[in-house]
Parts: C-alpha cells; structure tokens; sequence
C-alpha cells in the first residue's frame, strides 16, 4: 500500500461502537453514501482503526475503504498475554496500524515501547500512522523541539528504507477530544518541524516522502482548512468519525477538487 491516494482520511473509532453489528451497519451505511456522492471520490477514499476484535468482520465488508488497529505489539516473543502483534492483524484483514496515540501513552506506553511497536509493523510493511504532540504550547516555543526529540527517539529502531510505509500524525493533545482545534497555522508549524526532524534522522528525500495528517477536534467545519492551509496530507478523526453523516460529508468535502 505504498501509492496512497490523498488525502488521507483516517477515522478512529477508539472504543465505539458497542457491537459488531453496529460496526458492521456502519460501514455498509456509509459505503452507501460514498457510492452515491455527487463528488467522483477515489476507489479507496477512507481508513478506518477500529477494535481488534471488529478488523476481519469489516474488512470483508469494506469495499472502498481500509480498515486497520488501533495499536500494536511491539515484541514477538511468542509468550506475552494479550498482545496482539503485526503479522497476526495483517493476516486478519488489517492494512494499517495507529501507533503512539496520546491515549496509549497515558496509559503508560514507554518511548522504548513505542520504538519496537514502531520497527515491528514498519518491518512486517505494514502501513503505520505514527502520533505526536505536545501536551501543551509554551510561548518560547521549546514544545517543538521536544516533538523533534520525540520522533527522534521513536524512530530510532527504524531504517530509512522502511520510511515508505510511514505517516505521522500530528495530534497535539491539548485539542483531542475538546473543544478547539490547533488553527491550520499552528499545525503548519509543526509540519515544518516535524519534516526538519525526519530531515535529520534520514534525509531530505526520505523526509518528504512521509505523510503528514492532522487530528484534535476535527470536524466537517474545519476538516478542509487543515488540508488547504495547513499543510497536511490527511486527517485523524476521533469524535467527527463516529457519526455516519459526518464522517461522510468530510470524506465527500475533503475529497472534492
Ligand atoms: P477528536 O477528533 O475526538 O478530538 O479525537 C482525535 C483523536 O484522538 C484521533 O486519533
């Protein structure tokens, strides 16, 4: 899945919705309204991470989207209770993994963690969406420099070449689940040192070739501006993702010429 067609629109489902069969009615309600868009969408124009437990259900349904997980196992070993690792998602239907969200880090996700997560589903090519964000802004702006150390530390298991599977998402965690959004400038910001930080780690040909998403407080109001203004090559969307009109009108607004 090297040649993405964008942007990128990425829903995360977290822990909703409370059953298959909502899940399942879901996505053929919303294959439905992308089928009938007026606006000519590509042949994949969504993703969507949802629960393990829902990702083999929904890949046979989901014809015009990808479906993948919402975290990921970064050790192998064949003993540890619970994890679920790349190999085993991949070959139940998964084509992506999120990775680093700030809520698996609350939860207590080491960087060391996040580092082996990361080489794992990058090695097993699996398309892995990356987050980061700072927790809040200072003024003098050292809260970039510690989301450049950030992806520094996280990559640091990861070869240059496995950078084609690679998209980071910027999710600066004082807008996820709020109120207000970053503005497209303050995401642009980022953008630029976030590429200066894979610039360094790999060089400038690799850097670009990464996809950058945006995600906190996304909505089919704003969903455009962080595309035009931005400078963003997709979404991650939480709240706006779970609701089958909303998350229709973005894919249909944001895929429109
Ligand atoms: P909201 O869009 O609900 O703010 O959530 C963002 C998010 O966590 C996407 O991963």
């Amino acid at each position: 899945m090297n040649k993405r067609t964008l942007p990128i629109i990425i829903g995360n489902w977290k822990t909703t919705p409370a059953t298959l069969q909502d899940a399942l009615k879901f996505v053929k309600q919303l294959e439905a309204k992308c089928k009938t868009s007026k606006i000519k969408l590509p042949k994949k124009s969504y993703y969507l991470a949802t629960p393990d437990i829902f990702i083999p259900y929904l890949s046979d349904v989901c014809k015009l989207g990808f479906i993948g997980s919402q975290n990921v196992s970064g050790l192998s070993l064949g003993q540890i209770t619970g994890a679920t690792i790349p190999s085993q998602l991949l070959s139940g239907g998964a084509d992506f993994t999120i990775i680093g969200h700030s809520e698996v880090r609350a939860r207590g996700e080491t960087a060391e963690e996040r580092s082996h997560k990361l080489a794992l589903a990058l090695q097993s090519k699996m398309t892995t969406i990356f987050c980061v964000g700072e927790k809040t802004r200072d003024k003098e702006g050292e809260y970039l420099g510690e989301l450049e150390a950030d992806v520094k530390e996280s990559l640091s298991l990861v070869t240059r070449s496995l950078f084609d599977n690679l998209i980071i998402a910027y999710e600066p965690v004082w807008a996820i689940g709020g109120k207000t959004p970053a503005t497209p400038q303050e995401c642009f910001e980022v953008v630029i040192a976030l590429r200066r930080a894979l610039a360094n780690i790999a060089g400038i040909d690799y850097a670009k070739k990464v996809h950058v998403l945006y995600g906190g407080t996304v909505t089919d109001d704003n969903a455009r501006t962080f595309i035009d203004e931005g400078g963003v090559d997709g979404l991650l969307i939480g709240r706006a993702s779970q609701d089958i009109n909303e998350f229709s009108r973005i894919i249909k607004n944001c895929h429109a010429k």
